[in-house]
């Protein structure tokens, strides 16, 4: 009752800079943790696409891109408690819509690149209270590239474009320049 408050206010300093479980739930942390989920998710479907599209062309590409994308997700998810998705104000696939917190992020990326932002610096991390638990979101902008046009561009070759009518009946995701936004990789951590 009687301690002065500078003495107060330096223990409760103290007691909140214990890590809780050895700093797991350290924001810093959990975004490095993150991050490198993401570098190992991109790279491995990258390499995966661009395999396909030397060995197959964009058209023979596409399978590979439907069966891969979630498979790896699936794979890097269950190995690492994180859940690994991709999302777009564009969807190809139905599943990839964005939930209303992946929306307003998307939208705050995509006004940050229209005033001249660097895309490679769009990203959020943060700590959001859902359904009554804490879930740490980590949601990186992605680029399109040139590799990317052949079956996100403007025009598409025949073949491209009837394999995409028939596997995604809705695709929205196409109509996309080099160094447009095409989505996100959106992962999250229950903690
Ligand atoms: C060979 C064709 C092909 C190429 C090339 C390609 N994609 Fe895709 N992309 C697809 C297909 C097919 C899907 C749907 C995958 C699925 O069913 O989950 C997709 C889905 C996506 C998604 C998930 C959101 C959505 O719209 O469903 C993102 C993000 C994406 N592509 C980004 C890229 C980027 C970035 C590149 C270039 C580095 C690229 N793609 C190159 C075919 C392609």
């Amino acid at each position: 009752m009687n301690t002065p408050l500078p003495a107060a206010l330096a223990g409760l300093a103290l007691l909140l800079a214990v890590p809780t479980s050895a700093g797991a739930q350290d924001p810093a942390a959990l975004q490095a943790e993150g991050a490198a989920l993401i570098k190992e998710y991109a790279d491995t479907l990258g390499a995966a696409l661009k395999g396909a599209i030397d060995r197959d062309g964009p058209a023979g590409a596409i399978g590979v891109c439907h069966e891969a994308a979630p498979r790896i997700a699936a794979e890097i998810g269950s190995r690492s408690g994180w859940t690994i998705r991709r999302t777009s104000l564009k969807a190809r696939n139905p599943s990839a819509q964005p939930s209303p917190y992946e929306r307003a992020v998307l939208e705050e990326f995509q006004s940050r690149l229209a005033g001249g932002g660097d895309i490679a610096t769009l990203t959020r991390a943060e700590t959001v209270e859902e359904n009554g638990g804490k879930v740490f979101h980590l949601v990186k902008a992605i680029p399109t590239a040139e590799l990317c046009l052949a079956c996100h561009g403007t025009t598409l070759k025949p073949e491209v474009k009837a394999k995409l009518d028939d596997l995604y009946p809705g695709d929205a995701a196409t109509g996309f320049k080099a160094g447009d936004m095409r989505g996100a990789f959106s992962f999250a951590k229950r903690l």
